[in-house]
Order: structure tokens, then C-alpha cells, then sequence
């Protein structure tokens, strides 16, 4: 089996575990390690703070248009629309994440700001300059080649400097 197969097959298949054992009933729906610091005192607190930590940096702002390259079941994507007025696209390998990810959509509201769908982050079918933001949390290590991520993101990512 190729290894997007494995690691879509992965995922297909923990889906339910990560409920039971990991984000659990929060809102978070994070497949990812938490961030803690002398103030956090729960996972649930903590998976957030990646999220909060990551929007600080990148100053996100109104009318940002951003790529969540491995979303999971739509955590950081819904996350993000739900705090920012931004457009989000979740990409994911696993059918069951996807059918998941709509779902949590539809139940908070921001079906009009996020979109996901099946694709592979190393070779996408977006166009040059087409985002403003690559987010990716825990999922680039899944990639055999990080390279090949990384000339990807620089592709559809548009910014300043590339232009001028
Ligand atoms: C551990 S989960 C992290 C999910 C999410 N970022 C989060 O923090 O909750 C890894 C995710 O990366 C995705 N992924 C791994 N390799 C990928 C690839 N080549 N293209 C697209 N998604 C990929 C998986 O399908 C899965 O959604």
C-alpha cells in the first residue's frame, strides 16, 4: 500500500479513538498535542492554545483567505471561521475526516466560510498565489518528503516579497 493510502487509512480507522481518548466532548475536536503553559490546567485549554498561539503569530485578520493542510476533522478550520472573518479550505486525505468535518460545519454555522475536501498538501490542484496562510498543525510529519511540502505551500501561498 503507498503511504498516502496508509495514512489516509490510518485516520479513516482512528477516527472514533480520538473522540473517546483524546478531544473528547470539547469543541476543540483537536487531533493534536496541546500547548501548556503555568496557566493552562486542562487538555481542552490546552489543545486551544495551539490554535490561539498560531492565529497571534500570524496576525490573523478579516478577509484572510487560508489552507488548512492536514485539517483532521476541521478543528483549526471551524476554529478559525468561528473567530475570524476569514475563508478557510480543510484538506485532508481520509473520506471519514471530510464527512466528519462537514458535519461539525453544519453544526456551528460556518458552512458559508469553510470548505473541505480530499486532496494531498504535496501536490495540490490550487492555483499559484491562491492563499494567504498555510496553517498546519501535526501534519507535515506524516510527509515522506518535507521539501516537497514546502515547495508546495510556497507555490499557492501569495505574499508581498514573492511579487516585488
Ligand atoms: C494528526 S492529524 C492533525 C489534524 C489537524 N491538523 C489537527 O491539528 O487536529 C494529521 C492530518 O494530516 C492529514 N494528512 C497527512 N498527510 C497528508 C497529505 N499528504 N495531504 C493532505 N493531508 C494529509 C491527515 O489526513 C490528517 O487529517
Amino acid at each position: 500500500m503507498n503511504q498516502l493510502k496508509q495514512v489516509a487509512e490510518y485516520h479513516d480507522k482512528t477516527l472514533p479513538f480520538y473522540k473517546i481518548f483524546w478531544h473528547r466532548d470539547d469543541e476543540s475536536y483537536a487531533l493534536h498535542y496541546g500547548f501548556w503553559d503555568k496557566h493552562t490546567k486542562s487538555v481542552k485549554v490546552s489543545l486551544l492554545n495551539e490554535n490561539k498561539f498560531l492565529a497571534d503569530i500570524l496576525k490573523i485578520s478579516s478577509g484572510t483567505k487560508i489552507l488548512d493542510a492536514g485539517c483532521g476533522i476541521g478543528g483549526s478550520t471551524i476554529w478559525l471561521a468561528k473567530n475570524f472573518n476569514v475563508s478557510v479550505i480543510g484538506i485532508t486525505l481520509s473520506q471519514k475526516q471530510l464527512e466528519k468535518a462537514n458535519q461539525l460545519a453544519d453544526i456551528h454555522g460556518v458552512q458559508d466560510k469553510v470548505e473541505f475536501r480530499i486532496q494531498n498538501f504535496l501536490h495540490t490542484r490550487f492555483p499559484n498565489d491562491y492563499f494567504d496562510v498555510v496553517w498546519a498543525i501535526e501534519s507535515v510529519c506524516h510527509a515522506e518528503n518535507k521539501k516537497e511540502f514546502l515547495v508546495e505551500a510556497y507555490r499557492i501561498l501569495w505574499f508581498f516579497e514573492k511579487r516585488y
